[in-house]
């Protein structure tokens, strides 16, 4: 059984990863509800926070419905790390995440993200002021080191537990690597192997099916998968992966009518949230994966993404419903 500080996250817990644009409330009720057991929000910067950026703030928002969720904070900063774990903590969340992976330029250039694996006493000393700066529990997500040459992720793991980090995810790419070539989970392995650690380790990169969660959990030891693109527009994709674990068979995928009640509800939970216009406008990237599979869809893709009305998008979803009833869908 894991546990992430005193929360009881199961037995080899499926978490949501965190995804800019992706991970809000609407989709991670959705991957809540399929079967993620932790769920975490697109990464927040901590110098977005303290300026009180509206878009930062809204990131912030949380239901009761999807706990255990973590809010995931990226900065550089001391100060103000510290001061955006105060405003974080005000929003409720279960679990603050600290991202040390993020590879992208704007963000690796001011040293955060995956920035910081060039300067592994800052990131461990910034880890321990911010577990000293709350009750809640604090975990890392990160890659396993900046470049092939400096792989320093068994170190890091440790002294990041060392100083009261309560789990911690690992993408198993390096931030040279960006997104290219295959993860590779062996490094993590050997950081779940090392006897010193005790908190959760948790694997992620490249769990596209079932049977790659199952080689995590079985041939890898770790302690739970997190999953990113795999559930963007996927969401049954949790329960695929719980079902296999269950039954060493793969569950059907979901019908068209689950399909279009996911993305009306998908839509409504964002017009709730946001308003219409940004509410129809973020739900668009979901549909191509909501609907994969159906021939000639085209012309109704366009009809939910080209519409900024909402009423247009839900009538697409009643004509695709009524198009497209007992299509049988195959797993890809
Ligand atoms: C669209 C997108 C946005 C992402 N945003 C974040 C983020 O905000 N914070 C973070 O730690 N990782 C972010 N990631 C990285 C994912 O959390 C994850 O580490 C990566 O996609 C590898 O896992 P996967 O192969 O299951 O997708 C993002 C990835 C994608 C595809």
């Amino acid at each position: 059984m894991a546990k992430i500080g005193d929360i009881d996250v199961g037995d080899f817990p499926l978490l949501l990863a965190p995804m800019e644009d992706v991970s809000d409330p609407p989709f991670r009720a959705l991957c809540k509800e399929q079967g993620a057991d932790v769920v975490y929000t697109e990464f927040i910067s901590s110098e977005g926070l303290i300026r009180d950026a509206a878009k930062s703030t809204m990131k912030l928002d949380i239901y009761e419905k999807e706990r255990p969720v973590g809010i995931q904070i990226f900065g550089a900063n001391l100060e103000s790390m510290l001061q955006s774990v105060e405003i974080v903590e005000k929003s409720g969340p279960d679990i603050i995440d600290i991202n040390f992976g993020c590879p992208v330029k704007k963000v690796v250039s001011k040293g955060a993200g995956a920035g910081i694996l060039k300067d592994v006493d800052l990131m461990v000393s910034l880890t321990e002021a911010m577990v000293k700066h709350t009750k809640l529990p604090v975990t890392v997500k990160t890659r396993l080191g900046w470049d092939h040459d400096s792989i320093k992720i068994l170190e890091v793991a440790e002294r990041l537990q060392d100083v009261g980090c309560k789990a911690i995810s690992i993408h198993g790419r390096t931030r040279a690597q960006m997104y290219k070539g295959e993860a590779n989970w062996q490094p993590i392995a050997e950081v779940k192997n090392n006897p010193r650690m005790h908190i959760p380790v948790f694997g992620n990169g490249d769990v596209d099916t079932p049977e790659r969660a199952l080689e995590m959990r079985d041939k890898y030891g770790l302690d739970g998968a997190m999953i990113g693109r795999a559930s963007i527009g996927y969401p049954w994709f949790f329960r695929e992966v719980k079902h296999y674990f269950e039954t060493g068979k793969h569950l059907a995928p979901p019908t068209l009518q689950e399909r279009v009640g996911a993305a009306r509800r998908h839509l409504q939970m964002a017009i709730d949230w946001k308003g219409e216009k940004l509410g129809v406008f973020e739900t668009r990237r979901h549909y191509t994966n909501y609907f994969k599979g159906i021939p000639h869809f085209k012309e109704f893709r366009m009809k939910m993404v080209t519409s900024d009305d909402a009423a247009n998008v839900f009538a697409a979803f009643d004509e695709v419903e009524k198009e497209f009833i007992g299509y049988e869908f195959t797993r890809e």
